[in-house]
């Protein structure tokens, strides 16, 4: 396994952080579900940080990393404000952040560089995408790369930590073939109408076909998020065929 750095300097106050305080502290932050997503945010920074240092990129782009980790999903708020919802199909917070982002000149508050704001509009407007839209320039695919394996490490994590979320939910719901087709075709599962219960447990088991560096699937391996997911459930039988192909597939990838 190739070393890599995992230092979490949490909840550091620094200029960058008081523009998004300032933002969120005008929402309910009593709400589960939003200081959820306040916490999320830094995390996801830190995970930006932690990729941006492995890929040895520049310290002014440490810093873009980190503003884009931080602002990512500034459109839940309004959006769980409007709707008390986080479903995207009623307001698409990757769209919506990037727009107040841009409207409310936030960046104007980050130490970046005025020519990179387009790499945040574009990154945090495709961070919640099935796919990444074409046509990004290398240093736009970059940045939107790792924002979404910022995202999804940080999903992994608190789906492994009882005191974020404590509950992954199972029942008896079937498994659809063509589910089950997308994910041994290592293929991020999309999500559908008619999505139960038990299939969003196998959506995440697909986040990893969706994870663009090794280097987070090394990460992912190191804290075993994937095996201690599968202890968390309480059917093992009907996922023991995917979290033994998950664990497979990370191994002939990093090897
Ligand atoms: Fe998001």
């Amino acid at each position: 396994m190739r070393p890599f750095i995992i230092d979490f300097f949490f909840f550091r106050k620094g200029e960058i952080m008081n523009a998004f305080d300032e933002y969120t502290n005008k929402f309910d932050m009593n709400d589960n579900k939003l200081s959820y997503k306040y916490y999320h945010s830094y995390r996801v920074m830190n995970n930006m940080i932690v990729l941006a240092k492995n890929l040895n990129l520049s310290y002014c782009d440490i810093k873009l990393a980190k503003c884009i980790g931080l602002l990512h999903d500034i459109g839940r708020f309004e959006q769980y404000k409007r709707y008390h919802s986080f479903n995207d199909k009623l307001l698409d917070h990757g769209d919506y952040g990037s727009k107040i982002i841009k409207e409310k000149n936030i960046l104007t508050k980050f130490d970046i560089k005025e020519k990179d704001y387009e790499i945040v509009y574009k990154t945090i407007r495709n961070h919640n995408k099935y796919e990444i839209e074409p046509n990004l320039t290398k240093r736009e695919l970059l940045f939107a790369k790792m924002i979404r394996d910022a995202d999804k490490i940080d999903i992994l994590y608190a789906l492994n930590n009882s005191e974020i979320k404590s509950i992954i939910y199972e029942d008896d719901s079937d498994i659809r073939d063509e589910i089950k087709q997308q994910f041994f075709n290592h293929t991020l599962v999309k999500r559908d109408n008619k999505i139960t219960t038990n299939e969003n447990i196998v959506v995440i088991f697909s986040f990893v076909y969706d994870l663009n560096f090794n280097l987070s699937l090394d990460l992912i391996k190191y804290k075993q998020y994937y095996e201690k997911i599968y202890e968390r459930l309480i059917d093992k039988d009907k996922f023991k065929i995917y979290i033994d192909y998950v664990k497979q597939y990370i191994d002939e990838r990093i090897d």
